[in-house]
């Protein structure tokens, strides 16, 4: 697809790639489909840390335009992995999707994201992935998403000493007192799958430059968990967002000691060694699915694989 042939998909709505007049009609579209909370603002500044400042470049944004105004947006953000043997994946993620409630129904989301993975595939990526929720998951499937695995959550409550929830943002020494701005030089281990390559810029961007939400590190035996604070249904959560250096249970544990959060909750992919630590540390999995992976590859010889074949933590997962 080109900018200058949009498809004509119902008679008055129309597929293009965004510009930068069309923000404030993409915002609406979010906050009208999505909603907001407290450290989920569809703010301008958000959506600039997440579609402009992002290191691995700006995202792919396609709109649905009904005349002049936007009631639909898709948008992928550029993404890198790198596996094990050093390969690199050129990869999108799948992050802001929504289609205006007025104009639901009538295939905006299939077109947009059929306009995107065509657009993609022209452009060399190898991959999209994503999490979605339960109203798209079944519409990415029926469009050649393949599922990679349920993420869970591991989980240590805490049950007395915890403190009151505030009512607006979290911040992470609220909840942990004596925690240190993150350093984002932090040396990461070889990938044992697809990862995230955490590089100086990477963790400058994830860790400092986030619009809201605040992070936090706690160093022990060369090993530094990453957390940050978080309200989950009302309850003060500390989300341990990574560990990196040395997979050692020593800050977590300390964390886990230290905090006066509900819950101290992460997850790492299964058999990691920072899952090892974590559980070391006191942490359980729960059986629960929080989120489910997706992938969509982009080339006929790519095997998305199971979760075995991905080496994820909460940082990759999530946005805030
Ligand atoms: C989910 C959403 C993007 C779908 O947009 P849409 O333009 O209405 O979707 P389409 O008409 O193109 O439908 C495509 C497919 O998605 C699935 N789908 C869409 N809405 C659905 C719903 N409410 N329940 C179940 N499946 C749904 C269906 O498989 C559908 O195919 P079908 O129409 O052949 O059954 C839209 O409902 C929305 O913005 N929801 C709120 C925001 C959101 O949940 N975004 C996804 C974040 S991961």
């Amino acid at each position: 697809m080109s900018a200058s042939t949009p498809a004509s998909l119902h008679p008055e709505v129309d597929i293009r790639r965004a510009e930068p007049g069309d923000l404030p009609g993409i915002l609406e579209v979010l906050k009208a489909a999505l909603g907001e909370t407290p450290l989920l603002r569809r703010s301008p500044d958000l959506w600039r840390w997440k579609h402009v400042d992002n290191p691995f470049g700006p995202s792919l944004v396609l709109v649905a335009v009904a005349g002049e105004r936007v009631v639909g947006v898709r948008a992928l953000m550029r993404w890198e992995l790198v596996g094990p043997s050093g390969a690199r994946l050129r990869c999108l993620r799948a992050v802001d999707t929504a289609t205006h409630p007025e104009f639901t129904r009538r295939g905006i989301f299939r077109k947009l994201t059929t306009a995107a993975v065509e657009e993609a595939g022209a452009q060399g990526f190898d991959l999209i992935f994503n999490t979605p929720n339960a109203k798209s998951g079944p519409g990415y499937l029926s469009m050649g998403w393949r599922p990679v695995g349920r993420i869970g959550v591991l989980a240590r409550p805490r049950l007395i000493g915890a403190s009151h929830p505030g009512s607006g943002l979290a911040r992470v020494d609220e909840y942990l007192p004596d925690v240190s701005p993150v350093d984002p030089a932090l040396e990461d281990r070889p990938p044992r799958g697809w990862r995230t390559p955490r590089t100086i810029a990477y963790q400058r961007w994830r860790f400092l430059q986030h619009p809201t939400a605040r992070y936090g590190m706690v160093q022990r035996n060369d090993a530094t968990a990453i957390v940050r604070a978080n309200l989950r249904s009302g309850r003060p959560e500390l989300v341990l967002s990574d560990l990196l250096g040395r997979a050692d249970p020593a800050p977590v544990r300390a964390i886990a000691r230290r905090h006066r959060a509900r819950y101290l909750a992460g997850w790492f992919s299964p058999g990691s060694p920072e899952r090892r630590a974590a559980i070391r540390a006191g942490l359980v999995p729960l059986p629960v699915t929080t989120l489910r992976l997706v992938a969509r590859p982009l080339r006929a010889d790519l095997e998305v694989g199971d979760l075995s074949r991905w080496d994820l933590a909460t940082s990759d997962l999530e946005l805030l």
